[in-house]
């Protein structure tokens, strides 16, 4: 999108919160950031970068934490996406507003957008920044009807009033929850040092927000139409890798061989091999992957160098480097990390065998 066809948004710069500790996503969290997790095959991490570039903003600020290393060698200085990437880090996960806080320095006076780094929206952020520039408010936020707003910041509301916001309450008091995209006036910078540390010891974006209700500023509401997705879950990483395969076109780089079948919208990356298997899109394999022998089933994605044979896969996530070889059954809903093994061992004693980081999760039939 050419930024000077979009003079009111200009000098808009974009916050993205990639700091954090990712304990609902443990153990994969343990050796990696959870906002490098792929969702169809790219960190979660890259479609925040994509949507506020595609919005015209150029000058983006990454906050981080522990995971630093991690981050910076995936995203680099932002060229990648022609945008300017500004690194500021915090010093342990102190909440939402403290990462605002921090940011301070690098963001100004000017507007801004903030991206929850584990967020994923279906439409893109255009028109709300367009609407946000043009009116201007202390504050604009996102919502979304949710079947478990107890998980979430959740907003009441009169009209389009925003009346009060509670973050994660016991008993919500609407099913409208705050998306992670949220976009500020240098206002929020007052609201962020005036509020207090919440229950779970954060400064709370939503605290700080409702502190500019509180103080009589303008807080504009959206509701979003299309998905969005909190990849934080394992349920919604997975609902969130099936939308995104759903919208990819069919792309056959890789081999495949005669006696395999591709159904739908499935994409082979170049040096991935199939062979007498089948793949039912949406499907994604990445480079150097080897599937034989196998069923790979709608709505997986598998990265580059995993290997795939005699095995049944639907549903999933297999992450780059791992194994699933000779399998009775078909592994479903699953994500599986890095360089990780599953096979059959044949010969006796019949027994099952495991060799499981902490937190791991299997599900036997
Ligand atoms: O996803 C939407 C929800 O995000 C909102 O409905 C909630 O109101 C909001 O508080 C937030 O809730 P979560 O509990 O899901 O936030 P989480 O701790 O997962 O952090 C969101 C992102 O911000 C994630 O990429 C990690 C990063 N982060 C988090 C904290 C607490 C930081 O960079 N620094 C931090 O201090």
């Amino acid at each position: 999108m050419p930024r000077a066809a979009r003079p009111a948004f200009r000098d808009m710069k974009g916050l993205i919160l990639s700091g954090g500790r990712g304990t609902r996503l443990r153990p994969l969290t343990y050796t990696s950031a959870k906002q490098l997790v792929p969702v169809a095959n790219k960190p979660v991490l890259f479609y925040g970068i994509e949507t506020l570039a595609a919005a015209g903003i150029r000058d983006i600020g990454i906050v981080v934490g522990d995971t630093r290393t991690e981050i910076e060698a995936a995203v680099g200085d932002g060229s990648a996406w022609d945008v300017r990437v500004t690194y500021l880090p915090q010093d342990a996960p102190r909440g939402l507003a403290h990462a605002v806080l921090i940011a301070e320095p690098f963001l100004g006076r000017e507007p801004f957008v903030m991206y929850l780094g584990d967020n994923l929206l279906a439409h893109g952020i255009v028109p709300l920044v367009e609407e946000f520039a043009a009116t201007r408010p202390a504050a604009q936020i996102l919502l979304t009807p949710v079947a478990q707003p107890e998980l979430y910041g959740v907003a009441e509301t009169e009209g389009e009033r925003v009346v009060r916001l509670v973050e994660k309450p016991a008993s919500p008091k609407s099913n409208l929850a705050l998306v992670g995209v949220y976009m500020f006036g240098p206002e929020v910078f007052d609201s962020v040092k005036r509020i207090r540390p919440s229950a779970r010891n954060e400064l709370e974006i939503t605290d700080a927000i409702q502190d500019l209700i509180d103080r009589g500023l303008e807080v504009r509401r959206h509701v979003v139409d299309g998905w969005w997705k909190d990849t934080g879950h394992l349920e919604d990483m997975l609902e969130a890798n099936r939308l995104i395969l759903d919208s990819l076109p069919r792309r056959i780089e890789g081999e495949v061989d005669d006696a395999s079948r591709l159904e739908g919208k499935v994409a082979v990356e170049p040096g991935a091999v199939v062979t007498r298997s089948v793949v039912r899109g949406p499907v994604i394999i990445g480079h150097g992957a080897r599937i034989s022998d196998a069923y790979v089933g709608p709505f997986t994605a598998i990265m580059r160098d995993v290997e795939i044979s005699g095995s049944e896969v639907e549903h999933s996530i297999v992450m780059e480097g791992s194994r699933i070889t000779g399998l009775a059954g078909r592994v479903t809903d699953s994500l599986i990390g890095r360089n990780v093994t599953i096979a059959r061992q044949p010969g006796k004693p019949r027994a099952l065998r495991f060799m499981l980081g902490d937190r791991s999760e299997v599900s036997l039939p």
